[in-house]
């Protein structure tokens, strides 16, 4: 035995020091965004009910939460806006006092270095509940859906947002929102594509928290189906041609293997949503005690950027950045 011949890989885990020399992927405060929900209204702090530590604001006491956010050196948020009436047309997502609007010239003008995101759909405005214009048979429309979620990029735009990013999955949507964004002056402002998203069971809490549910049906004839593989590179490659600036692939858990194809194949930021019902898992299971949370999201947001993820966007972001304080 004494002269056998075989790799001892444990040699490299002796000690904490030795550990850190050979760690290949860290997890920075810089890599998050951080998502908000506002709505209209006083004084309101709505808990989430499926989200544990996740609130819906009212404009009055954004100012807290945004405060947070820059204290603990997370450098953007993402916006989500619950409108006080909702229209066929989603009149509210374009509206120039809209909530969001609202939001994110009240986000600036507080901390105009905070990086203020804007999710650019029409689901949480429209009665229907659907990301795009719905015809008398219930169909989803594609073309018409263009116009009005260019003019919501561009009503974002205007109200001061760093960065578009539109979560409506119609096709076209880069082509058509750049071209509304270079119409009106935004040349420089990025689109942070939703490129590749999954019609998943995990945004559940997330429609809670928005009350952006669909009526009728689901999002089947839109979002993608979770068994397609090759079909993200097609989604990927089309917004890359349109101009996309960064990429999302959303949901991130049941998806790093499309977090690695698109790495692999393109050349742009990749941004994973860690979504809603990957953070209530967690959540609930750790309040029932029977995970470590800190260790679990730890371990789990690292297996995103092992994966490929550039940017990871999570409800966990707050105490992320205070458990990388800790460190
Ligand atoms: C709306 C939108 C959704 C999410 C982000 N933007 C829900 C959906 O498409 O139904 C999900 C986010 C999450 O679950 O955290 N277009
Ligand atoms: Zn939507």
């Amino acid at each position: 035995m004494a002269d056998l011949y075989f790799r001892r890989h444990r040699r490299l885990r002796q000690s904490a020091g030795i550990r850190s020399m050979v760690k290949e992927t860290y997890l920075h405060k810089e890599d998050l965004i951080y998502p908000i929900f506002v709505m209209d209204g006083e004084n309101i702090k709505n808990p989430v009910n499926s989200m544990p530590g996740v609130f819906q604001f009212s404009l009055d006491r954004l100012g807290e939460e945004v405060d947070e956010v820059v204290t603990l050196g997370i450098p953007s948020v993402i916006l989500f806006g619950l409108p006080a009436t909702k229209d066929a047309e989603g009149t509210q997502a374009y509206h120039d006092h809209g909530i969001v609007q609202k939001a994110i010239r009240f986000i600036k003008d507080r901390h105009p270095n905070l990086v203020v995101i804007a999710d650019t759909c029409l689901c949480e405005f429209t009665d229907h509940g659907h990301c795009g214009v719905v015809d008398e048979h219930e169909r989803i429309l594609n073309d018409p859906s263009l116009d009005l979620l260019a003019k919501t990029a561009v009503s974002q735009a205007q109200a001061g947002a760093d960065i578009i990013a539109p979560s409506n999955m119609m096709d076209g949507f880069v082509t058509a929102i750049r071209q509304g964004l270079d119409r009106a002056g935004f040349q420089d402002v990025p689109i942070m594509s939703y490129a590749v998203k999954y019609a998943s069971a995990y945004y559940g809490p997330f429609r809670e928290a928005a009350d952006g549910a669909p009526k009728f049906g689901d999002r089947k004839t839109y979002q993608m189906d979770y068994s397609n593989r090759m079909e993200a590179i097609r989604e990927a490659t089309s917004d890359m041609e349109e101009g996309a600036d960064f990429l999302i692939v959303k949901p991130a858990l049941a998806y790093l293997d499309i977090i690695r194809d698109v790495r692999n194949n393109f050349d742009a930021p990749i941004v994973a949503y860690n979504v809603s019902g990957e953070y209530a898992m967690v959540k609930a299971a750790a309040i029932n005690g029977w995970i470590n949370e800190k260790e679990t999201v730890l371990e789990t947001l690292t297996g995103m950027k092992r994966a490929g993820a550039d940017i990871i966007l999570t409800y966990h972001a707050k105490d992320v950045a205070r458990w990388l304080e800790e460190k």
